[in-house]
């Protein structure tokens, strides 16, 4: 069983989870506001993985017998500026969602919470994925620059991401 202080932390990154999901349904759609139907479908897959993650939290807490309280998400940022700037706040946001891993980590040690350890390994693993996404593509966008061909040929790029 799922101690009360983990339970709550978990609660906690639930929250976090669909939070994000909802600042990158709010980047997907500044996004098709700029015509950018490539970087708008990026988010959109991203939206879906956020809702993914929170899913597997909700899942766990059930397996441990557990219960989940939602709680309110804020309303995100709308107005955005270069697509550059939006994949920096995605790293920046990444980087948030990692130290908040990080802690739920540090916590189920200190319980020693064999099982949640374990559980959360894949939550350490993606983090370094998602950090790692916002990166290349952050470097991609300083490396082409922002002509329209190149924004055109990055636009084609992240259309090509699909659900996993
Ligand atoms: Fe679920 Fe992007 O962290």
């Amino acid at each position: 069983m799922l101690s009360k202080s983990l339970q709550d932390a978990i609660n906690e990154q639930i929250n976090l989870e669909l939070s994000s999901a909802y600042v990158y349904l709010s980047m997907s759609a500044h996004f098709e506001g700029e015509n950018l139907g490539g970087f708008a479908n990026w988010m959109r897959v991203q939206y879906q993985e956020e809702n993914g993650h929170a899913m597997k939290f909700f899942k766990y807490v059930y397996d441990r017998g557990g219960k989940v309280h939602l709680k309110v998400i804020s309303q995100p940022a709308a107005k955005f500026k270069t697509p550059l700037d939006v994949f920096n706040l995605v790293l920046e946001h990444e980087q948030n969602v990692t130290a908040s891993i990080n802690k739920l980590y540090e916590l189920a040690v200190k319980e020693k919470d064999y099982a949640s350890q374990s559980f959360l390994q894949w939550f350490i693993n993606e983090q370094v994925e998602e950090e790692k996404n916002a990166t290349d593509i952050i470097n991609m966008l300083k490396m082409i620059g922002t002509t329209p061909i190149s924004l055109m040929m990055a636009d084609r790029q992240l259309g090509a991401r699909k659900n996993n």
